[in-house]
């Protein structure tokens, strides 16, 4: 008789919770005492991003840059990289405090005490960086709509508001990592974030499915159409941050606004940002939780 083995159950939430939890103590990294922070930094002399990442790469307002022009905004588009995930980072800590105890188990609950943790010292990190070489961190304006859910609807969104900061933050720390011709401390630090990183993305993509896969079904197409609408708007305003005039302003760039809108509309920048994407969205389709690509 041919046994039939079924296949194995996939691991849940709380069981990935457990898991994490140890691997987070394993890996228990000190913000205080593990960076060596560079007394100075070479603005103009070095590179900070890889330049393929640089919001600005590929449009008119990059081909008019010298090579030290370029290295320079690849400073301060930095910068603005570290100031946006940080300010990704604040909502998401305050909403992580929301769902310990009372609206999730002891295990996940658990691995939710590392994620805080490790969450405020990325924004530490961050922080440092920013106000020591650059004397100040971006400022980022989300505007914060006050509406009424569905039941489950307000996790759901919660959730996918963390997942997008981390998976298009997560592409630029793999990529600048491994690069080696970019200034040690930013390799350094991307690299500092993507470790811990790599845990947040695999339980947020767990636990997001399984909320989804628990209310969902219960809502009405009007909540389903409203949230789908959300996200891709999210998606875009959350890519739109990328691109910020006060960062091109302090690089030397004459027409920042004007440098930002055309980046915003070339073909070559509108890739980048589908490529970035791509993972993210292919997951938002597999769930159900988007029907189509949305427009970026
Ligand atoms: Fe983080
Ligand atoms: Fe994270």
């Amino acid at each position: 008789m041919n046994a039939i083995t079924a296949p194995p159950a996939p691991e849940t939430s709380t069981q990935l919770s457990t898991r994490l939890s140890r691997a987070s103590v394993k890996k228990l990294w000190n913000v205080y005492g593990d960076i060596a922070w560079p007394e100075s930094v070479d603005i103009g002399g070095e590179w900070f991003m890889t330049p393929e990442l640089v919001s600005l790469y590929g449009t008119p307002a990059w081909d008019a840059l010298d090579e030290t022009g370029r290295k320079r905004l690849s400073f301060y588009d930095l910068v603005n990289f570290f100031s946006l995930t940080l300010h990704g980072e604040r909502p998401l800590v305050q909403g992580l405090c929301n769902q310990m105890y009372a609206r999730q188990n002891a295990e996940v609950t658990e691995y939710i005490h590392h994620f805080l943790d490790e969450e405020n010292k990325h924004m530490v990190m961050f922080g440092e960086f920013c106000s020591r070489y650059a004397g100040k961190v971006y400022a980022q304006k989300k505007l914060v709509v006050p509406k009424t859910y569905a039941k489950g609807e307000e996790d759901v969104t919660f959730f996918i508001k963390v997942l997008i900061v981390e998976e298009l933050g997560d592409y630029y720390n793999v990529m600048m990592q491994r690069d080696a011709s970019i200034a040690p401390i930013s390799r350094e630090i991307n690299r500092i974030h993507h470790a811990d990183e790599a845990r947040h993305i695999i339980f947020g993509r767990r636990l997001l499915a399984e909320l989804w896969n628990e209310h969902a079904p219960k809502w009405q197409p009007e909540t389903l159409t409203g949230l789908r609408t959300w996200l891709a708007g999210y998606l875009k305003a959350s890519w739109n941050d990328f691109y910020n005039p006060t960062a091109y302003k302090d690089a030397g760039i004459a027409d920042a606004y004007d440098a930002r809108q055309a980046a915003l509309a070339a073909e070559c920048c509108r890739e980048h940002r589908r490529r970035v994407s791509r993972k993210l969205v292919d997951y938002f389709i597999d769930t159900g939780i988007l029907e189509a690509e949305p427009a970026l």
